[in-house]
């Protein structure tokens, strides 16, 4: 676990520099004994470090630490021209609980409509189905987006997968070749997750309704960290290669952001139907016979034929058309 305290001494170590026992524990007025144990604990959270003796420390990869400043100047480019009217209010902060826990805790007490939380470090991160969402300081992308729809569920049913398409079109803009996506919305590349989509609603069923969406991307992911994970996963710097984009994770949320604002309008106005065909053209699975585990424990298997205008996945058992919606299913390649 990262305190306050370990954030202030990587950010001091972010520089990629040696910096002695002495000098940290001066700019943080505690001992020398004290830094030791929470740099320990910062490589516990797994940073790798060097230690050595009449040097001090040395972070091996240094984190690029989200800035609230880079990511609002890369925004602004991103958003020119494309006539914004009301701007995304950011907020960075080291740990929380989880950037979706902390939204929906607001909702009611403040307006979350635009509101886009991230987080170097979640202590209680959630997945879908109730899973938990493993996450590394500096190597992973977190947070969440507040946005307020007029309408209720039902309009919002195709919601996680236009969150999808905008992933995409940001990791694309940034030079990620590859990625796809995974009925609903898992993000993947050569089937393997390195990303996934988190939504929860709050409302009437038939509106207002107001929406956190939840995004984590896995960037640089140690493989001691890709051991507590349950499924076999990757991250971007893996999809970059060594000749694919340097990962700037500040550019990289304000693409996120710009895109999912762009997606996110659109949605309001039009729902999950203009961007049908490009989630098909997206999808990892499309036409491939896939096996579904539904809540209940049963299985389907079927011919991924597309989904609907709702969002739902049509399978295609011979000349039978069946339709799911997204809830707790999960969908497995067959065979
Ligand atoms: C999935 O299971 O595929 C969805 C994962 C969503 C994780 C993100 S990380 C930021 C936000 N806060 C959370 O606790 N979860 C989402």
């Amino acid at each position: 676990m990262l305190t306050p305290l370990g954030f202030s001494l990587l950010r001091q170590l972010a520089d990629g520099d040696f910096h002695s026992g002495e000098e940290l524990a001066a700019t943080v007025g505690l001992t020398r004994a004290r830094v030791s144990q929470v740099l320990k604990e910062a490589e516990a959270a797994g940073l790798a470090m060097e230690r050595v003796k009449g040097r001090g420390y040395r972070l091996l990869e240094a984190p690029d630490f989200l800035d609230p400043k880079a990511v609002k100047t890369c925004l602004a480019t991103f958003d020119a021209g494309r006539g914004v009217a009301r701007p995304i209010t950011l907020e960075v902060v080291d740990e929380i609980d989880s950037t979706s826990t902390e939204l929906m805790r607001r909702i009611g007490r403040r307006d979350i409509h635009g509101v886009a939380l991230a987080a170097e470090w979640q202590t209680a991160g959630r997945g879908r189905r109730g899973r938990v969402w493993t996450a590394i300081v500096g190597g992973s992308l977190l947070f969440s987006l507040g946005w307020r729809f007029e309408q209720g569920a039902g309009f919002l049913a195709g919601l996680s997968l236009a969150v999808g398409v905008a992933v995409a079109r940001a990791l694309d803009a940034e030079g990620f070749a590859g990625v796809a996506l995974k009925w609903p919305n898992d993000l993947i590349h050569r089937h393997l997750k390195f990303g996934g989509i988190l939504i929860e609603l709050n409302g009437d069923a038939l509106g207002p309704s107001t929406t956190v969406i939840g995004i984590g991307l896995n960037v640089r992911l140690p493989a001691a960290a890709r051991k507590d994970i349950a499924q076999p996963v990757t991250d971007l710097a893996s999809i970059a290669g060594r000749k694919g984009p340097a990962i700037d994770r500040n550019r990289l949320f304000a693409r996120l952001l710009a895109e999912l604002a762009a997606v996110l309008r659109q949605y309001a106005n039009e729902g999950f139907a203009p961007f049908g065909a490009e989630w098909q053209h997206r999808h990892a699975y499309q036409g491939k016979v896939v096996r579904l585990l539904l809540p209940d424990g049963a299985t389907v298997t079927g011919k991924v034929a597309g989904v609907d205008a709702s969002g739902a996945l049509v399978l295609a058992d011979g000349p039978r058309r069946a339709r799911f919606l997204s809830g707790e299913i999960s969908l497995r390649r067959a065979g």
